[in-house]
């Protein structure tokens, strides 16, 4: 079955369709009151959302469609000790399409491979959030009509911002795209992806000062210090203030530019920044809703016609091997019970958080 695990799923010319299909929403949101009629979209969260998780609903709800979803983790089975494949099994038997978030790395992949309905990750721990960035590429487009040619700077944390990692894989694919990485140097992009990106012929510029980055940007990505992604509260306390973008800071920045934040904001942009033309954080949101839409209507249309399509992630050529270990704390290999670890390339990366392994 078609799921969307990591960006890499959705093809440049399907990212085309969806734009366009967004696009289309947004001028015609009538033609799709019944796009989804009579189907059933589930929301598996285990992990706090605001934002993703109502606008998969609202997504659902403007399709003409209906929701099946559990108020926390702490309500559902996985709270007795039921596994990822298990809930998607008996899910699958409830949805048409489901959308999942989990705190592990390599979690989705695990509930795509159990479901017998689209999965949509919905964020994996710090690995993907593929649905971010479709809003994220719909809001560039709008404001640039392109997405290509741009100067990306990312700031925050870079290190476990999925929203980040999301969004590079994805403008890494369109030419002439420089990314100016802004971070404390403890949070940097993790090293294998610079490589993989420069390997890309990407240019990746690396910094800690925001005033410089700004002076070139088309976009300003900021991103939130991920606090319940650190092992030592102290580490958090030290860096969770590193940078402010406010309407002074602002002066740096070209007038053409545009301010991104896949929010929830503690801080990194102040709000005397939201009167600011060149703000977008908040029709992010509105962007969102309309990808989530065009995705669900993609996918749904997709599973009828092709009911046997895998997801890019799920052919992946991986193999088990006794010797190798995931080196990712946080993968979801160390708690899937039953789970067979996996591993492609060389080195070799574990195929479910494409993180290095190491010998066991
Ligand atoms: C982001 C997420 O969950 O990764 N938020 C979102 O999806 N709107 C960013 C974050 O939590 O910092």
């Amino acid at each position: 079955m078609r799921s969307i695990i990591d960006i890499n799923d959705v093809s440049t010319a399907e990212v085309n369709t969806l734009l366009k299909t967004a696009h289309d929403i947004i001028s015609q949101p009538h033609h799709y009151r019944q796009a989804a009629g009579g189907k059933i979209l589930a929301t598996l969260f285990y992990e706090p959302s605001t934002r993703t998780r109502l606008s998969f609903e609202a997504a659902m709800y403007r399709l003409g469609g209906n929701i099946l979803s559990m108020p926390s983790a702490r309500d559902s089975s996985v709270a007795k000790g039921e596994t990822i494949a298990d809930t998607l099994a008996v899910v699958s038997n409830y949805a048409d399409i489901v959308a999942v978030r989990y705190p592990n790395d390599g979690a989705a992949l695990v509930a795509a491979q159990a479901a017998r309905v689209p999965v949509i990750n919905a964020g994996d721990g710090g690995h993907f959030h593929p649905t971010q960035t479709l809003a994220d590429m719909l809001t560039i487009d709008r404001a640039f009509g392109r997405l290509g040619g741009l100067n990306i700077v990312a700031v925050g944390d870079l290190l476990y911002g999925r929203t980040v990692h999301s969004l590079l894989h994805a403008l890494m694919r369109y030419p002439g795209n420089t990314f100016t990485m802004v971070s404390p140097p403890e949070l940097r992009l993790p090293a294998d992806f610079v490589t993989q990106l420069r390997a890309g012929r990407v240019e990746v510029i690396e910094t800690s000062s925001l005033p410089q980055a700004l002076a070139d940007a088309d976009v300003i990505y900021m991103t939130r210090i991920q606090q319940e992604r650190f092992e030592h509260a102290a580490d958090y306390e030290r860096l969770k203030s590193s940078y402010e973008l406010d309407a002074q800071m602002m002066a740096y920045a070209p007038p053409s530019s545009i301010v991104m934040h896949p929010l929830p904001r503690v801080g990194e942009i102040s709000i005397d920044v939201d009167s600011d033309p060149r703000a977008r954080y908040f029709e992010q949101t509105y962007n969102g809703k309309i990808m989530r839409m065009a995705l669900i209507d993609y996918l749904l249309s997709d599973a009828e016609k092709n009911p046997d399509a895998q997801c890019r992630r799920e052919i992946l050529d991986s193999h088990p091997d006794e010797k190798l270990h995931c080196a990712n704390k946080r993968c979801v290999v160390h708690v899937e019970r039953g789970l067979v670890p996996r591993f492609y390339g060389q080195p070799a990366l574990c195929a479910y958080c494409d993180y290095a392994a190491v010998l066991s």
